[in-house]
């Protein structure tokens, strides 16, 4: 039987130029149109908030925020396949937020695939709601997807 892993598990800190090709490793494991390892490092050389979460020693999970005009965006966010469902990414956004608000923001904005269902749920779950759309956003494996625009006031 697997055990739980506890939440205290999950240690954060800043992206190093050194975790970029594990980054890539679960990107590309996650997604169907990965970001490129120059798209992971362009963020870290804007300034941008790139935090990497480790659990048990292991980089498990990342988060890409970039802010600007009095407002944050949350361009990436992403759990490791064998680390889903045991409340990480809750707790990732959880910290990642608690970074922004010091950053004198005052709505954090984020686009998501109507068909990620996963993350939408997560996203309502943290106070997040839908505030537009935009026409054929994503790429998507048949053409393009639309995205939904979320919206947290901080
Ligand atoms: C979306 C993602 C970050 C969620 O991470 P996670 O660690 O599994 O999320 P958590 O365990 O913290 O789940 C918190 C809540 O999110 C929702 N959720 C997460 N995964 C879900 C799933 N597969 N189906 C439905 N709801 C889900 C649930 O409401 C869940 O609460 P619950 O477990 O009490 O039901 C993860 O699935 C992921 O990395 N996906 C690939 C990358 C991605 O899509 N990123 C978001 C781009 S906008």
């Amino acid at each position: 039987m697997i055990s739980p892993l506890p939440l205290e598990m999950l240690i954060q800190r800043s992206m190093r130029i050194e975790d970029v090709l594990e980054v890539i490793d679960i990107e590309v494991r996650s997604y169907d149109f990965p970001w490129s390892e120059k798209i992971f490092l362009d963020c870290m050389k804007a300034g941008y908030l790139c935090n990497v979460a480790h659990v048990g020693g292991v980089l498990a999970a990342y988060g890409i925020i970039s802010f600007g005009a009095g407002e944050a965006h949350i361009l990436n966010v992403c759990v490791d396949a064998s680390y889903r469902r045991k409340g990480f990414g809750k707790l990732l956004i959880t910290k990642l937020l608690e970074i922004v608000k010091t950053h004198n923001v005052s709505s954090v904005y984020l686009e998501v695939r109507p068909s990620n269902l996963a993350a939408i749920d997560l996203y309502s779950q943290i106070g997040f709601s839908k505030v537009g759309e935009r026409l054929k956003y994503y790429p998507a494996l048949n053409g393009r997807e639309d995205a939904h625009v979320l919206n947290l006031t901080m």
